[in-house]
């Protein structure tokens, strides 16, 4: 390890995939020393930088010119913000970018933003050139905790979200903790669900961490690393043991299957709930689904619902503003969710906290009479 990346204040966490192996960089000041970071590590002295229109003005600056002296040419794409960026007419635009930039297979697609870009540029890296490299720099704590870890990468269709991707793991993930501190609070709330997921699908202590921890995390500092380079440990764990989703990884969804649901109810309107949002009020659901068919007390939803709820979290369907559409629709989505094999649904379920586990065979029957209790 050199010096620089043994700074104390980062953390390391790598992700042991073979040929495909790489290193998650947690902390801060990593903007600044991006260049330095790849130019040490990748071979590639152009990039193609992409962002979207929020993070540009705070960040983009920073970043050209930390890889400008490294000696990294950078070509750069701003693109608008929000859920309707990862389409097809935007990835074209990232594609011919990376082509008009000479951007060469030993070259990289640096994803400078939150999950949609990081999810959109992974996806011209996996297929320009039959594959360029990619760097992450993840800017929102969904990204840093999740989405720039593992390799999934993609696109919308109008038939769902992220039908259209690769898998294409990225070289290197800078996590630079202090551009979270212009994320609304919203946004940070809506990335610590998925960090609290961690601790719900297999890591009771780390749980029971943050219930007592929460207020450091949110505040930043050593904490807000420890929490983030612990979720990024839980995904690339999953990741490493099940890289493509055939089996475990599928735990990662917990929550997922009820939070997806209310995300189309909602018609992916931001303004009404955001993804973390829904995960959250979806891993309390399925603690309380799971206590209903008797897999686990109920005494461990309502421990999962306080803290949540404790953090500023929505937690049950009344919370999300507007009305829902019934029991009947939401029951619909869930059933065109992806995770549905000849008629049974496949849940994530929980015998209590940190002790989720893959259901394949949840009866439908069930799930509709718990969510007309649920929204009468
Ligand atoms: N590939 C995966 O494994 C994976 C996993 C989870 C989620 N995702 C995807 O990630 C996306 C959600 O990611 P997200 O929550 O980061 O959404 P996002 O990229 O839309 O970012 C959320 C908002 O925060 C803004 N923002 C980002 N960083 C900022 C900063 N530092 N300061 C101020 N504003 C900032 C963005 O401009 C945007 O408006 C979804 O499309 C989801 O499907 C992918
Ligand atoms: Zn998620």
């Amino acid at each position: 390890m050199n010096a620089i990346t043994s700074a104390p204040a980062i953390r390391t966490v790598h992700v042991p995939l073979g040929e495909r192996a790489y290193d998650i960089l947690i902390g801060p000041g990593l903007i600044a020393r991006a260049g330095a970071e790849i130019a040490s590590r990748l071979k590639g002295r152009k990039a193609a930088v992409v962002t979207d229109e929020n993070v540009a003005p705070l960040y983009l600056k920073a970043l050209v010119a930390s890889l400008d002296e490294a000696g990294i040419a950078s070509a750069e794409v701003v693109l608008p913000a929000g859920e309707k960026t990862k389409s097809f007419e935007h990835l074209i635009t990232v594609c011919d970018k990376v082509l008009e930039a000479r951007v060469e297979r030993n070259d990289y697609v640096i994803a400078l933003g939150g999950g949609v870009i990081g999810d959109l540029s992974g996806f011209a890296a996996g297929i320009v050139r039959r594959g360029v490299r990619f760097v992450q720099v993840p800017t929102s704590l969904l990204s840093q905790v999740d989405s720039s870890v593992g390799g999934k990468t993609g696109i919308n269709s109008r038939h769902g979200k992220n039908l259209i991707g690769v898998f294409h793991q990225p070289d290197l993930v800078l996590a630079d903790t202090d551009v979270l501190n212009s994320l609304s609070e919203r946004e940070f709330r809506a990335g610590y669900a998925e960090v609290a997921k961690y601790g719900l699908i297999d890591k009771p202590d780390f749980f029971a961490w943050l219930e007592a921890n929460w207020k450091a995390v949110f505040n930043g500092g050593s904490a807000r690393i420890e929490a983030i380079a612990a979720s990024c440990q839980a995904k690339a764990d999953v990741v490493v043991a099940d890289e493509r989703e055939n089996g475990p990884r599928a735990l990662l969804n917990l929550g997922h299957t009820f939070g997806h649901a209310l995300e189309a109810a909602t018609a992916y309107d931001s303004s009404r709930l955001v993804h973390g949002e829904g995960v959250s009020i979806g891993m309390v659901l399925a603690h309380e689904f799971s206590a209903r068919m008797n897999l686990a007390s109920p005494d461990e939803a309502r421990r999962v619902e306080r803290h949540l709820k404790e953090v500023g979290l929505p937690t049950r369907m009344s919370d999300i503003p507007g009305e829902l559409p019934p029991a009947e629709t939401l029951m619909d989505a869930i059933a065109q969710d992806k995770k549905v094999k000849s008629g049974k649904l496949t849940f994530i379920l929980t015998r209590g906290i940190g002790q989720s586990f893959v259901a394949d065979d949840v009866p439908a029957s069930e799930v509709i009479s718990f969510l007309r209790e649920k929204h009468p």
